[in-house]
């Protein structure tokens, strides 16, 4: 890090994709509220969960991140929090499975509620307003009123992640993790299924192992393993005032860490070497990820990296590219080439989400499975050929049974979108289709490795 940062150096840069706050009293009296408020986590975590990615990094691990696209004022209630934090574990005892190596656990949760725009204002009917940035900035509502951008929601969303995150810890630590109970779940899903069988077949080994180490005498009552579990929490680092202000010194070790969250991310519009948010993000001391679209050239690539892990720190940076189904082949290689090429130890892992949003014909933006799923698979092609290990996902979804994402074997449709469409920002998966989707990246996972044990025989 250079000499110069501080958690204010960013406010010399050219940013963009935050607001412009009416009155900048309100917003410095806010400020002086969030800094004197507790961390949200602590550094020690940040550097646990470092770790872990760096075993992610070497292949010895897979992350899973997850979660809303935004986290809303509205849809802020415990159910949700604990169906959501349950699909998420489903998932990972499924990719355990599949890629037979310990999955790190990264909630879009807890703080995900800054969103950037594609456009900074919004027209409907003849009407132009200010466009909806996430309610810790404004409100959705279609009013004049709504879309001023207020301060005071920083300390709303606060409020929210504490209580979300503090509902977390409970259900990680406090019995709610317990495998023997999460491999219970709904299979409803698979009824239909071609792929029925197989979900069926795993679930059953699944099942077998448990018992047979019960058998030995390996139960969550003496194995703590088994009934808890390490959950962390994520979100884009957009809104810098919040992020700056609950940036804390480490007594320990005396380096910065944004305690708003374990890990934050920069998105795909404010990734500009000399942009605030990167000069923000330099200077923390937690994971971080950055997003890499289609635009994303691979020397400036490099440079980013040099600015952002320069000590080539493994588990340091998580590299999530979202390219899209079609696009993936032609941009995602040069990327992961240059990276090797260049020795950099990253993460990569694959957002199929953000590059493969359509528009329905009744207006609604939606994502089809196939195409999110097609493009897991073409992302771990390109690391099969390139010799380089595809090391997470990151998904927008839900525990809740929302109908925003097209297909999957609930088969939803175009007109089915408007039954149950919630989402605040971009459509997620719901529970059922992320579980899907879950077995289906498993069994991918199970081949690529049982191709490469193949390959390890005959060569030898
Ligand atoms: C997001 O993750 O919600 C997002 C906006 O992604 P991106 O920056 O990749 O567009
Ligand atoms: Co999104």
């Amino acid at each position: 890090m250079s000499n110069t940062w501080t958690p204010t150096s960013w406010r010399d840069k050219e940013i963009s994709q935050v607001p412009e706050y009416p009155d900048l009293s309100v917003l410095e009296s806010v400020e002086e509220s969030l800094r004197s408020y507790p961390p949200l986590v602590f550094a020690g975590e940040a550097r646990r969960l470092k770790r872990e990615l760096g075993e992610v990094a070497e292949g010895k691990a897979f992350l899973l991140q997850g979660g809303d696209c935004a986290e809303s004022f509205a849809e802020f209630h415990a159910n949700n929090i604990r169906d959501t934090f349950k699909v998420i574990l489903q998932m990972a005892v499924v990719l355990t499975f599949g890629a037979s190596s310990p999955v790190v656990k990264v909630g879009r949760m807890a703080g995900q509620f800054a969103k950037p725009r594609s456009a900074p204002n919004e027209v409907i009917n003849g009407v132009e307003l200010p466009s909806y940035r996430g309610d810790i900035i404004n409100g959705i509502d279609f009013t004049e009123a709504s879309r001023v951008p207020d301060p005071n929601r920083m300390v709303r969303a606060y409020n929210q992640a504490s209580a979300t995150l503090n509902l977390l810890r409970a259900f990680a630590q406090g019995g709610f993790a317990d495998l023997h109970k999460l491999h219970r779940w709904n299979l409803d899903f698979v009824n239909d299924s071609q792929q029925g069988e197989k979900y069926q077949a795993m679930v059953q080994r699944l099942d077998e192992t448990l018992n047979f180490m019960a058998a030995c005498g390996i139960t969550s009552d003496n194995v703590p393993q088994l009934r808890e579990t390490d959950f962390y929490t994520s979100h884009e680092a957009l809104l810098l005032w919040y992020e700056e202000a609950l940036t804390r010194q480490d007594s320990i070790n005396g380096k910065w860490y944004d305690c708003s969250a374990h890990m934050l991310w920069i998105g795909d519009r404010t990734r500009q070497p000399e942009s605030a948010h990167v000069e923000f993000m330099k200077g923390v001391d937690n994971p971080i990820g950055m997003k890499c679209g289609p635009t994303m050239d691979p020397d400036e690539l490099i440079r980013l990296i040099d600015i952002l892990n320069p000590e080539n720190e493994a588990g340091r940076l998580t590299l999530i590219a979202r390219m899209g189904h079609d696009k993936v082949e032609q941009y995602l290689p040069k990327l992961v080439r240059k990276v090797k090429e260049e020795g950099r130890n990253v993460v990569w892992s694959c957002d199929p989400m953000h590059g493969n949003t359509i528009k329905a014909d009744s207006g609604y933006k939606t994502r089809p499975f196939d195409r999110i799923l097609t493009e897991v698979r073409k992302f771990f092609e390109v690391h099969n050929a390139e010799g380089t290990h595809g090391g997470g996902v990151h998904f927008e979804m839900t525990g809740s049974d929302v109908t925003e994402c097209l297909g999957g074997a609930q088969a939803i449709t175009e007109d089915g979108l408007s039954e149950r469409y919630h989402t605040h920002c971009d459509p997620r998966l719901n529970g059922k289709q992320a579980l899907e989707l879950a077995f289906l990246i498993a069994e991918e996972l199970k081949e690529a490795r049982g191709e490469q044990t193949s390959a390890l025989a005959e060569a030898s």
